[in-house]
């Protein structure tokens, strides 16, 4: 019988058994053969419930409590929490624990959604601080200080924002509305007494929205909720960029504001080799007296093998870790840290409970419990040969006999635009310098993909971003330094060939490729014969077809649906006339009909505009992200969208970050960035329309 389901399983167990290698999360890299992992018992022989003796992690009191209390005293923590449902509850619970309904805070705008959903439970007005931007690479940089200490010091100042409450006509329902002075493009408000100046009528730009709010002057009640509770960052972000944590904190206290910090992605950092260099508490610190006094002298851990110093060491009050990101821990796994007392425990637990589930894995907590013992002892040595496994990959890729088209952002980034430090284990290459073309991130994840048989963490417009960790295999990073260069030197030669030419084929593939067809099914000549090891075939050759394996099935099927999807969207872009007729130039996960990423891209010289994916637009909300989720919204053309107001998310997935959050006005600026995204392949998300044509907007 033909089986038709199940499919996943068959589907997981068919392609981890591939030669598929991970530049992605779980940080554990499936490495079924490391000693550490080998250990841990088969997951259904400790899968239990709350039974007797085990504890309640909702309710700890014994040996949750006491492993917790183990993991707080590793970290030099008040208190460590298990999250089994990653750091989205962890941000989730920081966020609304710190912030109550209808209150404000400050955000980084680019912090992950769940900070976005916490807000939107709580009801809260967020006012938003922007990264920096790197220029040279297109990339989000840091969050400066002094910016928060900019928007911390308007906060709760009648003069300078105001944030009045709007009600409705009839004053006592709809108070969530907050219109802030100084973002209110024209507003202007004036009330006889501060207590009632309810006969203002207001519209915010669309009439039918917005119209008709009672406008009441702030009150004390409205001047309290615009006081900021909390300052969120994330630091590193994605691609690894460390902002001033301790700079920024230093401002908070200043001002009486905890601050979080979703450290989500630098669950390794406090294992970082040369820590006990740090200025702050460390558990590991192992140096003498006069070693830290020098080291705290010269201000900051100098070394380019280390990891950047944790948020926790950094004076941050709550600080979130995704320890299954770059850590050997199942997916899923996080901790939640409490430093210092300006936290309000108690409510941080009832949030914990929220938002975890009443049936906390002890799979999962065991497994949180085997990574932190491991990272205090052995893990710890072990980042030390990691930090030169990385130092050595990265040495490779760089100078004469490295990387020339394809760039990897490197420690050089440190300094400008926000960006403090840099945690190198992100290992992001950019397409940016390859010349004048198109090839971008899409293109490059794909090639790596479907020749090597490498797959990325995620790809940007222009960049992709592998994630290396402890448990990467020196093979693992021999294929992927073997692959960029290999791409790196194939692009040099198109180059070199003729840059007008308007397709360029690999040498001998004119006779052979037709297309459409996926080249990748000629690459392996004999069966074993691993081509992402590196085994590009040399012009002339190439086999004749055999069989696909049921990887190389899977990555055809994708590689097909993904064409699909690509010539869904140029039709659509065509018919909406959203963008100049531009040649769709990626390749591999995005090649259209015809086009095969095995092929040697084309070099066309690119004339369009560029949209900077980086920097991120800066909409107008008009009310609160809950407000407007409350409110009808209905579904219009994307580009007859401009000047409404989105009733819904739009973000890029990974990463995650909004361009666009409920509340806030549509403007050109992110039709086209949704337009340019789309152009690309990236994946838009966030929408009820997964094409990403229509929108929902708030107003007939
Ligand atoms: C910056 C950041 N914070 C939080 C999260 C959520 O983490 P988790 O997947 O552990 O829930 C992510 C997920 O990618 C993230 O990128």
């Amino acid at each position: 019988m033909n089986k038709k389901y199940p499919k996943l399983y068959d589907q997981l167990t068919s392609y981890c058994q591939s030669d598929a290698y991970p530049f992605h999360m779980p940080g554990h890299k499936r490495r079924t053969d490391a000693a550490f992992l080998a250990e841990f018992p088969n997951p259904y022989g400790i899968d239990i419930t709350e039974i007797d003796g085990f504890d309640n992690l909702h309710h700890a009191e014994g040996i949750l409590k006491e492993s917790m209390k183990w993991a707080a005293s590793v970290y030099g923590t008040e208190h460590t929490y298990y999250l089994v449902n990653g750091s989205t509850c962890g941000v989730l619970a920081a966020v609304c624990a710190a912030a109550g309904p209808g209150g404000t805070v400050l955000m980084a705008r680019n912090s992950h959604k769940s900070a976005y959903h916490a807000a939107a439970l709580q009801n809260l007005n967020i006012r938003y601080v922007y990264p920096e931007v790197m220029d040279e690479f297109g990339l989000q940089g840091g969050i400066l200080p002094e910016e928060i200490e900019k928007i911390l010091k308007s906060s709760g100042d009648r003069e300078s924002c105001g944030n009045l409450t709007t009600g409705s006509e009839d004053g006592g329902n709809c108070g969530d509305l907050i219109i802030s002075g100084g973002d209110c493009g024209g507003l202007t408000i004036s009330g006889e007494d501060g207590e009632n100046c309810g006969d203002l009528m207001t519209c915010v730009r669309a009439e039918e929205t917005c119209g008709n709010l009672t406008i009441s002057a702030g009150t004390d009640k409205s001047c309290e909720d615009s006081r900021i509770s909390a300052v969120f960052i994330t630091s590193p972000t994605y691609d690894g960029v460390v902002s001033d944590v301790r700079g920024i904190a230093e401002v908070c206290h200043r001002y009486g504001v905890p601050l979080i910090v979703d450290e989500a992605h630098g669950a390794h950092f406090p294992f970082g080799t040369e820590q006990r260099f740090g200025q702050g508490k460390h558990i590991f610190d192992t140096a003498s007296d006069a070693e830290t006094e020098d080291a705290a002298a010269r201000g900051k851990i100098i070394s380019d093998r280390t990891f950047p110093l944790s948020a926790l060491y950094c004076g941050a009050d709550i600080v979130i870790h995704s320890l299954h990101k770059t850590l050997p821990a199942f997916t899923q796994t996080a901790l939640l840290h409490v430093c210092g007392e300006r936290v309000d425990v108690e409510k941080l637990e009832y949030y914990l409970q929220v938002f975890q589930t009443s049936s906390p894995s002890y799979v999962m907590m065991a497994g949180i419990e085997r990574c932190v013992e491991y990272m205090a002892g052995d893990g710890r040595r072990e980042m030390e040969r990691f930090a030169q496994r990385l130092g050595s990959l990265r040495a490779s890729l760089r100078g004469p006999d490295g990387l020339r088209r394809l760039r990897l952002l490197e420690r050089s980034a440190v300094g400008p635009a926000g960006v403090y430090d840099l945690d190198e284990s992100k290992i992001i290459v950019s397409t940016r310098f390859a010349g004048e073309s198109e090839i971008g991130g899409s293109w490059l994840a794909g090639r790596l993909r479907e020749i090597y048989h490498l797959e990325m963490e995620m790809c940007g417009a222009d960049y992709v971003t592998a994630i290396v960790t402890l448990m990467d295999t020196e093979e693992g990073l021999e294929r992927l330094r073997h692959a960029l260069l290999e791409i790196d030197r194939e692009l040099e030669a198109g180059f070199e060939d003729g840059q007008n030419e308007k397709t360029m084929r690999s040498p001998g593939q004119e006779k052979r490729g037709e297309p459409g067809e996926i080249l990748s099914q000629r690459k392996i000549s004999e069966p074993g014969e691993v081509l992402a090891q590196g085994e590009i075939s040399k012009p002339g050759e190439l086999s004749e077809p055999r069989e696909l394996s049921e990887p190389e099935k899977l990555s055809e099927q994708r590689g097909l649906l993904e064409q699909e999807k690509l010539s869904e969207q140029r039709e659509l872009l065509e018919q909406e006339k959203l963008s100049e007729p531009r040649e769709l130039l990626e390749p591999g996960k995005l090649c259209g009909p015809g086009e095969s990423s095995t092929r040697r891209p084309r070099l066309t010289q690119t004339t369009g505009h560029f949209i900077d994916s980086a920097r991120l637009p800066q909409p107008r909300a008009v009310c609160s992200i809950h407000e407007a989720l409350c409110r009808p919204a209905y579904s219009r053309r994307m580009e007859d969208c401009e000047g409404r107001i989105s009733g819904e998310y739009v973000y890029l997935y990974p990463p995650g970050i909004p361009i666009l959050a409920p509340g806030e006005i549509v403007t050109r600026e992110i039709l086209d960035v949704i337009a340019d995204y789309r152009r690309r392949g990236l994946s838009v998300q966030g929408l009820r329309d997964h094409t990403a044509r229509e929108l929902r907007v708030i107003g007939e």
